[in-house]
């Protein structure tokens, strides 16, 4: 296992538990879209890894595109704007569009990206969160495929970052409060 250091306080979610969890979820996804084409859109940069895994897990044939995406203004979160960093590659237009997220924090950012991809005329549009937090959200999204609901804490690894980051974790841990200011983010 890796040397937690004094950065993270512990282990949230394990290595194995979070791949059993996509593969779980990669076997609802094959279920579900049997007898279609399905595209993936990965949310840079914290889908990153579930998007990896969780593509490598279906048996189908699947697309990629990603999108990534930044809250407007300076660094706050909370006003739900946001801004297009880059675009799909792809005319999602007739397509049948799952979105892939690390986490639904606030549901800002999706409830936003859902409603823009829905503009475009999909086929259908769905959405897989491998993490949502019940205590934090502000508006609600429906999400089709959800891995865990976590409590209101700090989280980095498997994608999340704090300050670019911890991503490379391959587990789902806490932060310690004095690295961030003791502030949930
Ligand atoms: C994080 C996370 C989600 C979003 C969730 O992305 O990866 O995309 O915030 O927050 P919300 O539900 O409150 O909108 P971030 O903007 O930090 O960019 P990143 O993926 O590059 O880390
Ligand atoms: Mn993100
Ligand atoms: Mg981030």
């Amino acid at each position: 296992e890796k040397d937690l250091g004094s950065d993270l306080a512990k282990v949230l979610i394990p290595e194995d538990r979070l791949q059993a969890k996509v593969r779980e979820l990669a076997a609802q996804i094959d279920a579900d879209y049997a007898d279609k084409d399905l595209l993936l859109v990965g949310v840079l940069k914290g889908a990153a890894m579930v998007m990896a895994d969780l593509a490598r897990a279906l048996h189908s044939p699947a697309r990629m595109d990603w999108m990534a995406v930044s809250s407007y203004g300076s660094g706050t979160k909370s006003s739900g704007v946001v801004r297009i960093l880059k675009d799909l590659d792809t005319d999602i237009s007739g397509r049948h569009v799952l979105i892939v997220e690390d986490i639904i924090d606030s549901g800002l950012t999706l409830s936003w990206l859902a409603s823009n991809l829905r503009s475009r005329g999909p086929a259908s549009l769905e959405i897989c969160a491998l993490l949502r937090k019940p205590e934090a959200v502000r508006t609600e999204i429906e999400c089709r495929y959800l891995g865990f609901d976590i409590p209101n804490e700090f989280v980095v690894g498997y994608g999340l970052d704090y300050d670019e980051k911890y991503r490379n974790l391959p587990f789902v841990g806490t932060l310690a409060p004095h690295v961030y200011g003791g502030t949930t983010g």
